[in-house]
């Protein structure tokens, strides 16, 4: 069974519900606390024994590339300021045996399409994928504990297939997500029947919503390329993948973690709350502060 070595981060939506912040930056820019969403997914990818990143950008291309660059006059200063501890930082940011490329996605056509743009670099293997602006923290992840892309790479290897990242939602909410409808395989996977994006909660087919981790296999791009536009005139990744249901094998993979939807405001602030609370250094401030503001 082939192993899982690419990860492909979509960084070319629009970010609307950001803007102004997201004129000139992608919304996977943006830090939760101190730490752009994007290096959250890199780093969930790096821990899943992943080494080749694959980003697809859109208009705002530099500041994704930039991050991930080496910024020789930055270290310079801080090697010679004797900073060895923020020079660590920067530096991990980028181990060494990490590759990363860029590819543009002309216009902003969907997950789909830009899944699709990945083709190229991805080849004929299974890859992951992963929606930055969905953070996502493993269950007790920084005391050992393993990352929801660690948990499905070794789903992946128990059921090899495409493996779908799923949590339970309320109901009123289906129209938010990609809804599957699942036959139970156990308690944590479950095969996939059906796949709707954005249901109205009347049609869902159940309350199990996808998040933005994906196990892919190659097939996926054929799929995809098969696609009329789907709802909102966007090329879905979720169409090219129900295409595939009785072709190939697809699991809805319920993870243990917790998701902070990060394009959202809410979610944003919540991630940011939960992240300060959780710093060593920061927590305790940042909880007399809430005592205080909240009366
Ligand atoms: P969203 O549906 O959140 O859209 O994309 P958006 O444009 O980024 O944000 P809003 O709704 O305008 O605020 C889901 C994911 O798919 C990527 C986005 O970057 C995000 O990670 N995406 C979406 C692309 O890479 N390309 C696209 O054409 C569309």
């Amino acid at each position: 069974m082939p192993e899982i070595n690419k990860a492909v981060f979509p960084v070319g939506g629009l970010g609307t519900r950001f803007l102004p912040a997201t004129k000139a930056i992608p919304k996977e820019m943006l830090p939760v606390v101190d730490k752009p969403l994007i290096q959250y997914a890199v780093e969930e990818a790096y821990a899943a024994g992943i080494r080749q990143m694959i980003f697809i950008t859109g208009r705002h291309k530099r500041a994704i590339g930039d991050h991930f660059d080496a910024a020789f006059e930055l270290e310079y200063e801080l090697e010679k300021g004797d900073k060895q501890e923020l020079l660590e930082l920067v530096h991990a940011i980028k181990p060494d045996d990490m590759a990363c490329n860029f590819i543009r996605q002309p216009r902003p056509l969907g997950l789909g399409h830009a899944v699709l743009c990945a083709e190229p670099v991805v080849g004929d293997e299974p890859f992951a994928v992963l929606l930055a602006d969905d953070l996502m923290l493993g269950r007790d992840q920084h005391q050992g504990g393993t990352t929801v892309l660690q948990q499905m790479v070794q789903a992946y290897a128990e059921r090899p297939g495409i493996v779908l990242a799923v949590q339970d939602v309320p109901r009123a909410e289906t129209r938010r997500y990609g809804v599957v409808d699942v036959r139970g395989v156990n308690e944590t996977a479950a095969e996939v029947f059906g796949m709707v994006e954005k249901p109205v909660p009347e049609v869902a087919p159940s309350t199990l919503a996808v998040a933005g981790r994906y196990i892919l296999t190659p097939g996926v791009f054929d799929s995809i390329r098969r696609q009329p536009r789907g709802a909102g005139g966007e090329i879905q990744l979720t169409d090219g993948i129900a295409a595939l249901i009785g072709t190939e094998k697809v699991y809805a993979f319920r993870y243990d973690g917790k998701r902070y939807d990060c394009g959202s405001k809410e979610g944003f602030l919540e991630a940011t709350i939960d992240l300060a609370l959780a710093d060593p250094k920061l927590g305790p401030a940042v909880r007399a502060h809430m005592m205080k503001a909240l009366g």
